[in-house]
């Protein structure tokens, strides 16, 4: 959330922010900015997004050899040009961004009005910044040192970055709580909130660690903790493509990646899974086997699209592994008291790796003493390196600030190793194991035929694009996928949906049914395949409109529904990998519809690092 572009070397910096802000955009979208040093310290901020700011511009002096760049989505103070960032000094020789929360900033606010400052705008960025510059002028002393003694007292999470007038060859960086990545290339240093800007430049990257300051130079990059002491800069090499962050010919990257999913399923499942001779090899698992498979109990820790992956999970788990499994919204966890015991096992989901509240409750459990196991899926994030095991769900870059590919690789990845662990513990019979794993390796081919739903969905995007509201019912395994339909319209169509269990509907949201609502059935043949049908003839008998997710050849549905996209058939382990396919198209082709933008949906943010 907030993205993060900084440059110095030989380049004009100001292409190589604009471009990476671009790439960063996904993490926000209201304003952006750019500060650039040549002769002078300039300062542009534009409320939208990056392109107004591109536009705003145009014929403008933007040549420098160093400058910093921001992408916002908003914390403190509404979307406009006054808190874009970057936030300017009083002397205004000091420009900086800030990704992150400064908790403290109102007491920090008020010691400094005391003293006459001014604040232009409403954000805790200038706070923080103005506040460096009183340490700096009243202790006679460097920025880099303001710097350390002010991040002393401030509680919050923050990647800063700064540019000084009077060095003007030298960025300021420091992180706690949010990502910041150094891209080394020849005589020049990139900055970015993750790998995307930095790419196409170099792949030797530095992952800075919380509490750590960057003093970095065209030639020269010196990394040191908060008390001043040098630390060696671990260089670690990109494992990733430009093409994996571009369109590749599709309109949007939400539609590219929902296309993507047979490769980036393969891609999850290669050198794991060996259907020939029934075996799984994750290293992540196999090293803590005994812990996992003897866990009192599991707790699976996550957020939005990512807890519904943790949802169908927990059903997974307790089937094949007979371990009781507890699923947590990281947010709620954080801030309770749970009961964390030695012998429980914490299983972090994330696409990002970054996401504030996940980070803090697993952080808060293996302080208790639990094994946390992430299934991540950007390499090297903050969530990935704090895990004491895991497995990459290897999905690639997720740029469409829904989440699609990242949702089922990680079904993929969490099938996985509860099917290992249940091998391994001996709670699955050898044939149901060797059944399952070969159901895991046609899945990919079924994703293929799957997505050849795709112009029968638009059909139905463009006969449903009106409706107020959606329900998504579905039962068993395939009620997460239910939750995970109904976030994905709401998301990107911007209308009102809501995910129950079948069986719950009775209970409430029965109410709402009548002939203008649309209800989603995803009902692909299960053991509880006769429950879901009588669900649908309880809302056929309320006069509401049925949308059936089925499996190909059932008749009984289709014979009921008022529409129905069939999938390939598949055991009910896996079939939600595929019954989540046409809902993800379908809530792209209402966005498309509805004329929206479907890869940034407002008030959202792909990686959300503040709590
Ligand atoms: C929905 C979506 C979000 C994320 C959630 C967690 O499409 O993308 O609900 O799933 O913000 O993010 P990660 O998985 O990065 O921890």
């Amino acid at each position: 959330m907030c993205g993060i572009v900084a440059y110095v070397g030989p380049k004009e910096a100001y292409p190589v922010i604009l471009k990476g802000l671009k790439r960063l955009e996904y993490r926000g979208y209201d304003s952006s900015g750019v500060a650039l040093l040549n002769s002078g310290l300039k300062v542009y901020k534009k409320k939208g997004k990056v392109a107004e700011l591109e536009d705003s511009l145009l014929g403008k002096d933007v040549h420098a050899n160093i400058g910093i760049g921001h992408t916002r989505w908003a914390t403190h103070g509404e979307p406009c040009d006054r808190n874009a960032h970057p936030h300017q000094s009083e002397n205004g020789k000091l420009a900086m961004i800030h990704n992150g929360i400064i908790e403290n900033y109102s007491q920090l606010k008020n010691e400094l009005v005391k003293k006459g400052y001014n604040f232009i705008s409403d954000t805790d960025t200038e706070v923080l910044l103005k506040f460096i510059e009183d340490i700096q002028k009243n202790n006679n002393c460097s920025l880099e040192e303001a710097v350390r003694i002010a991040l002393k007292r401030v509680v919050g999470a923050y990647v800063i970055v700064l540019i000084d007038q009077d060095n003007p060859d030298t960025l300021i960086a420091a992180r706690k709580g949010s990502p910041l990545v150094i891209g080394i290339g020849k005589g020049e240093h990139f900055l970015a909130s993750d790998a995307s800007p930095i790419i196409e430049y170099t792949k030797e990257v530095v992952y800075v660690n919380d509490y750590e300051l960057a003093i970095i130079r065209p030639d020269e990059l010196i990394l040191k903790n908060l008390g001043n002491e040098k630390i060696t800069p671990y260089v670690t090499k990109l494992d990733m493509e430009l093409a994996a962050i571009e369109k590749g010919g599709y309109d949007h990257f939400m539609l590219k990646e929902i296309f993507e999913q047979p490769d980036t399923i393969f891609d999850c499942l290669r050198g794991r899974l060996d259907a020939v001779n029934a075996s799984i090899t994750m290293a992540g698992v196999q090293n803590n086997i005994d812990q996992i498979k003897n866990a009192s109990r599991i707790i699976i820790i996550a957020c939005g699209t990512s807890w519904h992956a943790a949802l169908l999970a927990e059903y997974i788990f307790e089937e094949l592994c007979r371990i009781p499994v507890e699923v947590e919204y990281a947010s709620e966890f954080r801030y309770r008291n749970p009961i964390v015991k030695q012998g429980d096992v914490i299983i972090a989901v994330s696409q990002s790796g970054e996401t504030a509240d996940t980070l803090v409750a697993i952080e808060k459990a293996k302080e208790q003493g639990a094994l946390i196991f992430g299934v991540v899926n950007v390499v090297g994030s903050s969530i990935a390196r704090i895990s004491n095991a895991g497995a990459y769900t290897h999905a690639g870059p997720e740029i469409g600030v829904a989440s699609t590919k990242a949702f089922t690789a990680q079904l993929v990845v969490l099938t996985l190793i509860a099917l290992k662990v249940a091998h391994e513990k001996g709670s699955i019979e050898t044939k149901r194991f060797v059944q399952l794993l070969n159901e895991l390796h046609d899945i990919p081919e079924k994703v293929k035929a799957a997505l050849k739903t795709a112009d029968a969905v638009k059909k139905l995007a463009d006969k449903y694009k009106d409706a107020k509201d959606f329900l998504y019912l579905g039962r068993g395994y395939n009620f997460p996928i239910a939750l995970e339909g109904a976030l994905k319209l709401k998301e990107i169509s911007y209308i009102h949906a809501e995910g129950y269990p079948a069986a719950e509907m009775k209970h409430g949201p029965i109410a709402l049914v009548d002939e203008t609502l649309p209800v989603v059935f995803v009902a692909t043949k299960d053991s509880y395949h006769e429950k879901i049908v009588s669900n649908i003839q309880e809302i056929k008998a309320r006069k509401g409109k049925v949308i059936a997710i089925v499996t190909e050849g059932d008749e009984t549905i289709t014979a009921m529904a008022d529409d129905v996209i069939a999938v390939p058939e598949a055991d009910e382990i896996v079939a939600p990998i595929l019954s989540v396919i046409p809902l993800q198209l379908l809530s792209y082709y209402i966005g498309i519809a509805k004329d929206l933008d479907v890869d940034k949906p407002r008030n959202l943010a792909k990686s959300v690092t503040v709590e």
